[in-house]
């Protein structure tokens, strides 16, 4: 008899395909509230779940849960607990690598959208309000010459270091967090002399746009508080594809109406889909539903990695990006 797969919410076909040829696969019609998620996976019924970000998969449910593995559909995993799925056993995987370049060139976007205010130039042109080029209509700022500090030094920053200098950017970067081990010169590769390490202080300090490329965890959960807002520069633009509660949100909505800050391009929120009170009314503001990672080449082989994953977990070998092991 083949594996038993239960997908939360479908996934591109190829990935589905992988799954059927390995065994049963039941895709849940609507993504699951967590008492349902938590039910299914206790049911005995199924060797591996293929969970979303929005699926809690916490150590209660874990603890219950009689399944081999968890494969996220997703390059971050802050919705598992994976302490809790190591502690019992139970194996995770994930799909690093496929979405490096697709979320660093929706920093880009954000990056250059902020800068020249698109947002509030395609709701001029769409209101009937472009009467003609003018001296001084939208003015923005230019992004060559100005500096980029990238919070975290991991494949999506490099990624997005690599556009920056060709837009002409000086880019500064602290590799993660207060706290955390530097990058040496040889680590710096292809980007030695090209970009400089500094401390996270003085990342917060002098960039004009400070892009958070950092996994989510307690040490990165309101990396960006009010503290935090208060010492950039009060022209300074945020930029967030990483996760949403690495900003406390209600803090960064006052900060944007105080003019504490400029402004900020967001692909991610705090309570996803929800968004802090506020924030869609400023007007210095991009806003993205999470889709750092969706175009169809990319989310197809998410769902190939995920769908990998899960099956070397089901047959009991090693999925070839594992979490824990
Ligand atoms: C991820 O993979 O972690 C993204 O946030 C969604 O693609």
């Amino acid at each position: 008899m083949g594996s038993s797969f239960l997908v939360t919410t479908a996934i591109p076909d190829p990935g589905l395909q992988l799954l059927s040829d390995a065994g049963t696969v039941t895709v849940l019609p609507s993504p699951p509230d967590y008492e349902t998620l938590a039910a299914l996976c206790a049911s005995g019924e199924y060797d591996v779940v293929l969970t979303q970000l929005r699926d809690v998969v916490d150590a209660p449910l874990l603890g219950s849960a009689r399944v081999k593995g968890v494969s996220n559909f997703a390059v971050g995993y802050n919705n598992i607990d994976v302490d809790a799925a190591t502690r019992h056993g139970i194996l995770v995987g994930n799909t690093p690598g496929v979405l490096t370049d697709a979320t660093a060139d929706i920093a880009m976007l954000l990056i250059l959208g902020t800068a020249r205010r698109v947002v509030e130039a395609d709701r001029l042109v769409r209101d009937g309000e472009f009467h003609g080029w003018e001296p001084e209509l939208l003015l923005g700022r230019d992004v060559s010459g100005a500096v980029l500090g990238l919070a975290g030094f991991g494949r999506i920053a490099r990624a997005t270091a690599r556009r920056a200098l060709g837009f002409g950017m000086e880019i500064l970067f602290a590799p993660r967090p207060p706290g955390h081990r530097l990058v040496s010169d040889e680590e710096l590769g292809e980007f030695a002399g090209k970009v400089r390490q500094v401390f996270w202080d003085e990342l917060v300090e002098r960039s004009d746009f400070l892009s958070l490329h950092v996994p989510l965890n307690e040490q990165t959960r309101h990396l960006v508080d009010r503290a935090v807002l208060e010492r950039m520069k009060p022209d300074a633009i945020l930029i967030n594809t990483a996760r949403g509660p690495v900003v406390d949100e209600a803090a960064l909505v006052e900060a944007l109406r105080d003019r504490v800050i400029a402004g900020a391009g967001l692909d991610v929120f705090e309570d996803e889909p929800r968004l802090a009170p506020g924030l869609a009314e400023l007007p210095n503001t991009v806003l993205l539903p999470h889709v750092g990672s969706a175009t169809v080449p990319v989310r197809s082989e998410m769902a190939r990695l995920s769908a990998l994953n899960a099956v070397a977990i089901a047959e009991g070998r090693t999925p070839p990006h594992a979490v824990n092991t």
